[in-house]
């Protein structure tokens, strides 16, 4: 009986590294979509620095800390501020006068920029 659990654990140990294997290859496959230039993104969060800090480090807790986010919840988010999804007057405001090209340049750098908030490093 314990034999047959232990091969039971095996399988599943197996199936585990499959779908991991899976996922890595999903994630992988979309960082060909997330085409953000941060240097140019730098440009752009100039007009974001009053609110967010110059890097995306805000010194106050009324505004979120966007340093070190990942790129594509960023760049969802302010599609979401463009769409009315997420309600907010000023992003909305923000957001209705940039290019999907400059929302996914702000994303990029943004992203590159170091801070305390963690995340894990996904391989893209
Ligand atoms: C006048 C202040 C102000 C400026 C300028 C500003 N923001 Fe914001 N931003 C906010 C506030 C306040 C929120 C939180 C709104 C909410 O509750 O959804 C926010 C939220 C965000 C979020 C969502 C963060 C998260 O973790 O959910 C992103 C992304 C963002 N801003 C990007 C930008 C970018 C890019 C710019 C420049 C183009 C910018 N912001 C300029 C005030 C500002």
């Amino acid at each position: 009986m314990s034999r047959r659990v232990r091969w039971r654990e095996g399988a599943s140990r197996n199936a585990i590294r499959a779908s991991a294997a899976a996922l890595l290859l999903v994630l992988g496959s979309g960082s060909v979509l997330a085409g953000g230039d941060p240097e140019a993104g730098a440009k752009v969060a100039e007009t974001c620095q009053a609110c967010h800090g110059p890097d995306g480090n805000s010194p106050s807790p009324l505004f979120p800390r966007l340093a070190g986010q990942y790129a594509d919840y960023l760049l969802k988010t302010l599609e979401d501020y463009r769409s009315g999804e997420r309600d907010n007057a000023v992003m909305k405001a923000l957001v209705a006068q940039m290019s999907d090209q400059e929302m996914e340049d702000v994303s990029a750098f943004y992203a590159s920029q170091p801070g305390p908030l963690f995340t894990i490093k996904l391989t893209r």
